[in-house]
């Protein structure tokens, strides 16, 4: 089997996810922070060193101001609605998935707050002018992705923080595709609310992810209950991380998580993005000849967080992916992946793209297989 859907979620895990975390279950899976005796506290110290990981990771001062979730959705989601009010004015791209755009998009029709959606360029490039030129008085929020899930295009980040950070905006960066790859450094992007999933590039399992909010951010919770702190109060704690971590915590998901983070680290970012692109690349050069096939993901590799996304002439990509599947043992995405305005700005709503991801752990003669397959697929079609 070939596994071309990292952007999804990673897979394989580094042996030490699945190690740490039978280690966790079998010997100390307490409740953490939920009582004083050595398990509860082991289970506690376990969550809250992978808390320590990510903020190392990620240049975070103080890891208090992470919170995990159980994916980006839900940090995205912790980020939108507990930040914005009727009147708030919002800038978002045309190349946010829809954990960004239909939170928006539901508050824009129920909530009254006003949205602006910036489109991009034919590559998918984002101009943070155009952003600048859309901030008027009401302008609360900038919300964008780091990297493209349909084409892996990497957006202006840092140019867009410091355009928020001037104004005094708030900047909420989804870093779901890029984080384990692409430097992601805090101290230089000014972000005032970071959303992440655990399990794609951070090579946790599923059901871990997270919302980094900056100091002097102050968001209403998603959910009250219990905290294991201050139980004697009615009221959701005002502190961080307890303020969004109601109920029992992914103890073994998170120490899975900073099994995945401590892989990343060995192994070096730089080591990692060097193979994927050097892998993107590949299947660029053996798709892009074929004139019946269309990239859409931008030729410079440096530009791409790991994703190559195409259409063959004349098919629907389902039946491209079912094709790779069933005769290949290709595991791909097909169709919008959730990110509806991306198809509507190449104009591909009606065929969707295909779209391979590649992770850490695939191999040239993977790609090689890949690239042969995807065009005897376009040779039987066409013959
Ligand atoms: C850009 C982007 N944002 C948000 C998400 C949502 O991530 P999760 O599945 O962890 O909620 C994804 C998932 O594919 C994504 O690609």
């Amino acid at each position: 089997m070939i596994y071309l859907d990292n952007a999804a979620t990673s897979f394989p895990k580094p042996e030490t996810v699945f190690s740490s975390m039978e280690k966790c279950i079998r010997n100390y899976c307490a409740n953490p922070g939920r009582g004083s005796h050595y398990m509860s506290v082991q289970s506690a110290l376990a969550v809250n060193d992978t808390r320590e990981k990510i903020a190392s990771l990620l240049k975070i001062k103080d890891s208090l101001n992470i919170c995990f979730t159980k994916n980006a959705t839900e940090a995205l989601n912790i980020a939108i609605l507990g930040s914005l009010k009727e009147g708030d004015h919002v800038i978002t791209t045309c190349m946010e998935h829809n954990s960004v755009l239909r939170p928006l998009k539901t508050m824009e029709k129920y909530s009254g707050i006003k949205l602006t959606i910036v489109d991009a360029d034919g590559q998918g490039r984002i101009d943070p002018f155009i952003i600048k030129r859309h901030i008027n008085r009401k302008t609360k929020l900038i919300a964008c992705t780091l990297s493209s899930n349909v084409n892996g295009i990497i957006l202006p980040v840092r140019e867009i923080g410091k355009i928020a950070a001037d104004k005094e905006i708030m900047f909420l960066l989804d870093a779901s595709q890029g984080v384990g790859s692409i430097e992601v450094d805090l101290e230089r992007i000014p972000a005032s609310m970071l959303a992440f999933p655990g399990h794609k590039g951070l090579l946790g399992p599923q059901g871990t992810g997270g919302l980094y909010t900056a100091p002097g951010i102050r968001l209403n919770p998603l959910m009250s209950g219990g905290t294991g702190s201050r139980s004697e109060y009615l009221f959701q704690p005002d502190f961080l991380p307890d303020r969004f971590e109601s109920g029992t915590l992914n103890t073994p998901g998170i120490v899975g998580l900073g099994a995945g983070i401590d892989f990343i680290n060995k192994t070096g970012l730089s080591v990692i993005k060097t193979k994927k692109d050097e892998l993107v690349k590949r299947l660029y050069d053996g798709l892009s000849q074929n004139k019946k096939i269309r990239v859409f993901s931008p030729p410079n590799v440096k530009e791409n967080s790991g994703i190559i996304a195409f259409t063959v002439k004349d098919t629907d990509s389902t039946e491209v992916s079912t094709y790779l599947d069933r005769k290949y043992n290709i595991e791909c995405r097909a169709g919008q992946h959730c990110a509806p305005l991306v198809h509507k700005h190449f104009n591909t709503s009606r065929t969707g793209m295909v779209r391979l991801s590649v992770g850490y752990f695939n191999t040239v003669s993977e790609i090689e297989t890949t690239i042969s397959a995807i065009n005897r697929l376009v040779y039987e079609k066409t013959k």
